[in-house]
């Protein structure tokens, strides 16, 4: 008989012999640790087969921890005569056995073949991100993404909170980010305005839930670019105090927040130290993608850090602030991720983890940093970021992407955390175009992220497409099909095409028009 499982289990036999059927009578048995694990199942068989389990039958279900499982997260599961047994080498690991049940209960039903898997994680950091900036996902749609993680066996939930067109995340002591910072008044090609915004009890709430699903939240405050919002409700936090509205269209502003003054270093301690309270698992990302220096260029805060500091010039500001504000987060005891973008690596803190996204750091730069010591996620552009089209990321090329980064010392392979794949939302703007745009091609990654490269099957994959997509429907989620997925011809053509359009939002003009304002404006003032 065969099973799906997504993403494939490392070792799985399975037989055609049935031996176990689900009934009311069935005991359903935890050892403590294992609370997660009961709780996901016990909701699954209620909500699935309407059974509320007796427990005085001969059939049994039993949840254990093993020390003999020594890869953390890891499981086995083997159904035998009238046993279901799940032991976990930690709590992660018995749940994510009861994720691999459940989806062999969708299949077979109440009747269960014989089954043996033993299984691990190929990374342990495997993520997803949700850009809840550019549009915004009321808390209901956040926890089903992290239903849908927990389905992949994900477990970092990076939470892009902040964007140039919206800040999402309120602030107590600045409350304006979230009253006006929150609000735009349309979208890209819409004529509506959009908004709204996750107060800290929606926030603390969803921490919460993740946690039963075994699943870390990362929230990201993204500086100091994409900051668009926060300038707009405090215009002080810009070089030259610029009154701007939240940003409609996407595209790189060059408005960011000075650096310069030592009141942005207030600011930003002040809305991480909120944020840490509400965000407990100790990791904030802390964004320090697409920077343009043209502002800082003529600010004299900006200028005069420069000097003061012995700073060779604005490129060194990037860097500069980042390693700040994370000293600032690691003094307070939490881990610091950002972006690969800044320009000096070597300036900025090596304890921060970088999440690389673009081709800018070479394979070679990012060896050589993983070998000092500098931990990475990898979360490669033209592989993971989910709302490219297919026709230029197709189902297979997001499969068959692997991170493999020659070079690295062996001592040094676990610097390379995992992956992360990424949904931006420029133009994704609900969750009917987010499930087009993530299925099939979530699973592929999973398969990234959990299973051995050597186990891999692009085959088998496509195999188990049908089943997926019945899981996933399951959720409500729209799922692209075969010829989307996989585009040819016309297809694929078109689907490149209709991506270009996201040039008719392409920023250049309106940044030349505005930078000349803005020198007119305000050169010299650096001099003075
Ligand atoms: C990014 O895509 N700007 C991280
Ligand atoms: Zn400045």
């Amino acid at each position: 008989m065969k099973v799906h499982i997504i993403p494939e289990p490392n070792r799985i036999t399975v037989t055609d012999k049935i031996v176990f059927e689900l009934t009311g009578l069935c005991n359903l048995n935890e050892q403590k640790g294992c609370n997660k694990a009961f709780s996901e199942l016990t909701g699954f068989i209620s909500d699935e087969f309407c059974i509320e389990l007796l427990g005085t039958g001969k059939e049994e279900i039993r949840l254990s921890l093993d020390e003999a499982l020594t890869a953390s997260e890891s499981y086995t599961l083997d159904i035998t005569e009238n046993l279901i047994e799940i032991k976990g080498a930690d709590e992660a690991g018995v749940f994510y056995g009861v994720e691999t049940l459940k989806q062999i209960f969708l299949q077979c039903e109440e009747k269960l073949p014989e089954v043996h898997i033993a299984d691990a994680p190929a990374y342990s950091y495997r993520g997803f991100m949700l850009d809840c900036g550019r549009y915004f996902f009321p808390k209901e749609d956040v926890m089903k993404f992290i239903d849908i993680m927990a389905m992949h066996k994900l477990n970092h939930f990076h939470w892009h909170l902040t964007e140039d067109q919206g800040w999402r995340a309120q602030m107590l002591d600045n409350i304006l980010l979230t009253e006006i910072g929150a609000y735009r008044s349309h979208t890209n090609f819409g004529v509506k305005p959009h908004g709204g915004f996750y107060t800290k009890e929606d926030m603390k709430e969803v921490v919460e839930y993740a946690h039963k699903k075994c699943i870390k939240v990362i929230p990201e405050i993204d500086t100091p670019g994409h900051t668009v919002s926060a300038i707009a409700a405090y215009p002080e936090l810009s070089c030259f105090e610029r009154n701007l509205n939240v940003a409609t269209h996407c595209g790189v502003k060059h408005d960011v927040i000075c650096v310069g003054k030592e009141s942005t270093y207030e600011f930003m301690f002040s809305v991480f130290d909120e944020l840490m309270e509400v965000f407990t698992d100790g990791i904030i990302h802390i964004g320090g993608d697409e920077v343009p220096t043209t502002r800082w260029e003529i600010c004299p805060h900006c200028q005069k850090r420069i000097k003061d500091e012995g700073l060779k010039g604005t490129d060194d500001l990037h860097p500069y602030y980042l390693s700040k504000i994370a000293e600032h987060i690691e003094s307070k005891g939490s881990k610091v991720v950002m972006w690969n973008d800044t320009v000096k690596e070597y300036m900025t803190k090596s304890s921060i983890v970088r999440q690389l996204w673009d081709e800018e750091m070479s394979e070679s730069d990012v060896v050589s940093q993983i070998n000092k010591g500098t931990e990475f996620i990898i979360s490669f552009v033209n592989a993971y970021y989910l709302d490219l089209p297919y026709g230029q990321t197709s189902l297979k090329k997001c499969y068959e992407y692997n991170p493999c980064y020659k070079g690295i010392a062996e001592d040094k392979k676990n610097k390379l955390l995992g992956v992360e794949a990424c949904l931006w939302t420029e133009f994704v703007p609900d969750m009917k175009k987010a499930g087009y745009q993530i299925f099939p091609r979530l699973g592929a990654f999973s398969e990234t992220a959990w299973t051995e490269k050597d186990k891999k099957s692009y085959q088998r994959f496509f195999e188990k497409l049908p089943f997926y997509e019945y899981m996933i429907s399951s959720y409500g989620m729209n799922f692209a099909k075969e010829k989307e997925a996989l585009p040819k011809g016309l297809r694929k053509l078109g689907s490149l095409l209709y991506w270009e359009r996201r040039k008719l939002c392409w920023q250049g003009l309106h940044n030349i028009i505005d930078n000349n304002k803005v020198k007119r404006k305000y050169k010299g003032e650096e001099n003075k």
